[in-house]
């Protein structure tokens, strides 16, 4: 019997699922926004070859120290060459990047046949992120920012400046806008922890368009 994740152990344990369900060992994946690389060092021990990217330098040098292959660079420009993977994983990094230039790169990156895993927030988000942070005064300026910006993102395409336009919350629907945009197409979509009707997390696999 399946069961619905609802608890933040059980999203973070689906998300895990979601993310390495469907790496192979003949795989090159490349994930993006990697952190600390910890999932990199997952899929890397089903035989596939694992490149991790990230933007943050310190978190670049703590991978690298446990003998992670992760590339300092950016989802809007990732360092490394068309056509270099087979699948792109990326873990609720898409609400820190700009989504179109992101999908765009995902673009280039994946050869024919190529597929992207990904999780990310969902409009319920703010709302649980402070029923769990909420006394906490940085919680609601967080929730308020992605509100703002997710509803600036919905009617003018594009974030607000700076790192206060870095946090957007997806819909299934703007998604897939997103990737048809770039040539690429939602194969399947899932959704976790709803709050208020609306999930925290979204789930989508993706592919190259045609292939
Ligand atoms: C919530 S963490 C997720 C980290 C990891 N994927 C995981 O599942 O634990 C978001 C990550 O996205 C990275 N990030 C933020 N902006 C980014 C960008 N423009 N391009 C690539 N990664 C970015 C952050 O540095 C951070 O490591």
């Amino acid at each position: 019997m399946s069961t619905v994740p609802h608890s933040d152990d059980e999203i973070h344990q689906a998300s895990i699922d979601w993310l390495s369900g469907e790496v192979r060992p003949d795989d090159d994946v490349v994930d993006i926004g990697c952190g600390t690389g910890w999932m990199v060092r997952r899929l890397a021990a089903t035989g596939a070859t694992v490149i991790g990217v990230e933007p943050s330098e310190s978190l670049v040098a703590a991978a690298r120290a446990n003998g992670l292959d992760v590339r300092l660079g950016s989802a809007e420009a990732v360092p490394l060459p068309a056509g270099c993977c087979s699948m792109i994983v990326c873990g609720v990094a898409l609400p820190y990047m700009d989504p179109i230039r992101a999908t765009r790169e995902w673009s280039r990156l994946l050869r024919p046949g190529g597929r992207v895993v990904l999780t990310t927030h969902g409009l319920g988000y703010p709302m649980r992120h402070l029923r769990s942070h909420g006394r906490d005064l940085r919680a609601w300026v967080y929730a308020a920012r992605m509100v703002l910006n997710t509803a600036v993102f919905a009617v003018l395409g594009r974030r607000l400046p700076g790192s206060v336009g870095d946090t957007l919350c997806h819909t299934t629907r703007m998604l897939s806008r997103l990737y048809q945009a770039a040539g690429l197409e939602l194969v399947s979509a899932r959704e976790w922890g709803a709050i208020l009707g609306q999930p925290s997390f979204l789930a989508h696999r993706v592919r190259r368009s045609g292939d």
